[in-house]
């Protein structure tokens, strides 16, 4: 036994969604833009997104997820709610104490902000204060409503961005039982801070999207490698690719640079397009809820976003069944 696999640790014993009601599709986006269902598609991977009714707050979709989650691993409590979010209800402060609340919790709480890395961000922030005994039980959501942040004229950004929010309950255990996460790692490389940003003054995001494309590719290639390598596995082993659901084309090069067979990379960027911080978690219900992700089986998550910034994480998988709700 090797010394990953008897030590304390955080382990993923819940896992929660929640998806808004309305879908768009790559035709309706079309309509009001110069592009089409082609485009988008070859390009992306992406067919359709959610998008919140008006009135709908990233809070909203961030506690209906964080209550699936609790449901999910059948507990009705945590000390930790910790929230990762681009698009905060508001400025001040923080949403997730107001989160807390709604879910009938008086746990510590704050939001995090690394973009579309703040998912993994969250994972490894809240397994260091587990396994550090800060806190014994911590629900880490990512939700985003970039649908309030984008210009709906750009179609750089316009086409690939959706609503929605994912989260995991972590809880203390050991690091060899299923759910444990074994390693994680996060970087940051602020010199391409304007490459996403919402300017100075702006009201929207803005996005060189090539060139976050050719630094996602290395980066998430060089992440997921380095995390496989701390946590004693071999790429071979890994029995599942889930990275952040930015561009279907993103993920199978990063794949094929693992070595990883085209059947190990989870997408679901299908149906939900890119969901920033939520990606991660939506795209390991949609693969729990079919089956592909089983107990035992061997995670690499790896998120690349604005910041820029990037993080990874090693999970063995718990077998966790999700639970995933809408809202309007
Ligand atoms: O989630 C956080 C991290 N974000 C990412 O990882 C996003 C990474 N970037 C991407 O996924 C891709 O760069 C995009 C999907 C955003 C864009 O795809 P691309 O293949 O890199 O296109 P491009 O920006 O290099 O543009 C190529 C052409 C341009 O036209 P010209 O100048 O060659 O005539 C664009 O104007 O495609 C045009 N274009 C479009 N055409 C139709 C850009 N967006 C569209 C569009 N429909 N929606």
């Amino acid at each position: 036994m090797t010394a990953a696999n008897d030590r304390v640790g955080a382990v993923v014993t819940g896992l929660g969604t929640c998806l808004p009601e309305t879908v768009i599709t790559n035709d309706e986006v079309s309509r009001h833009l110069d592009t089409d269902h082609a485009w988008i598609h070859s390009r992306t991977g992406i067919e359709r997104r959610h998008r919140v009714s008006a009135g709908t707050s990233t809070g909203d979709l961030a506690a209906t997820a964080g209550a699936a989650a609790l449901k999910s691993a059948g507990r009705d409590d945590c000390d930790l709610v910790l929230l990762a979010t681009t698009t905060p209800d508001r400025r001040c402060p923080a949403t997730a104490p107001r989160v807390a609340s709604r879910l009938g919790l008086r746990a510590a709480a704050f939001d995090l902000s690394a973009v579309c890395s703040g998912f993994v961000y969250g994972l490894s922030v809240a397994d260091a204060m587990i396994t550090a005994g800060t806190c014994e039980r911590a629900l880490v959501i990512g939700a985003d409503v970039y649908s309030s942040i984008v210009d709906p004229g750009d179609r750089g950004t316009a086409v690939i961005f959706g609503d929605g929010a994912g989260a995991v309950l972590l809880e203390r255990g050991r690091t060899g039982e299923p759910g444990a996460v074994l390693h994680t790692e996060l970087g940051s490389d602020g010199t391409g801070d304007d490459l996403i940003t919402i300017p100075p003054r702006g009201e929207y995001l803005t996005m060189r999207g090539s060139d976050v494309y050719t630094r996602a590719v290395t980066t998430m290639t060089e992440s997921a490698r380095s995390v496989a390598a701390h946590a004693g596995w071999d790429l071979a082993d890994v029995d599942a690719f889930v990275g952040h659901q930015a561009n279907l084309r993103i993920l199978t090069s990063v794949a094929k640079r693992l070595g990883l067979p085209r059947e190990r990379v989870v997408s679901n960027i299908a149906d939900v397009a890119n969901t920033a911080a939520a990606s991660i978690p939506l795209a390991l219900a949609d693969a729990a809820a079919e089956g592909r992700i089983g107990s035992g089986d061997r995670l690499l998550l790896t998120a690349f976003g604005g910041g820029l910034t990037w993080g990874s994480a090693a999970v063995v998988w718990s077998g966790a069944e999700p639970v995933q709700d809408q809202r309007s």
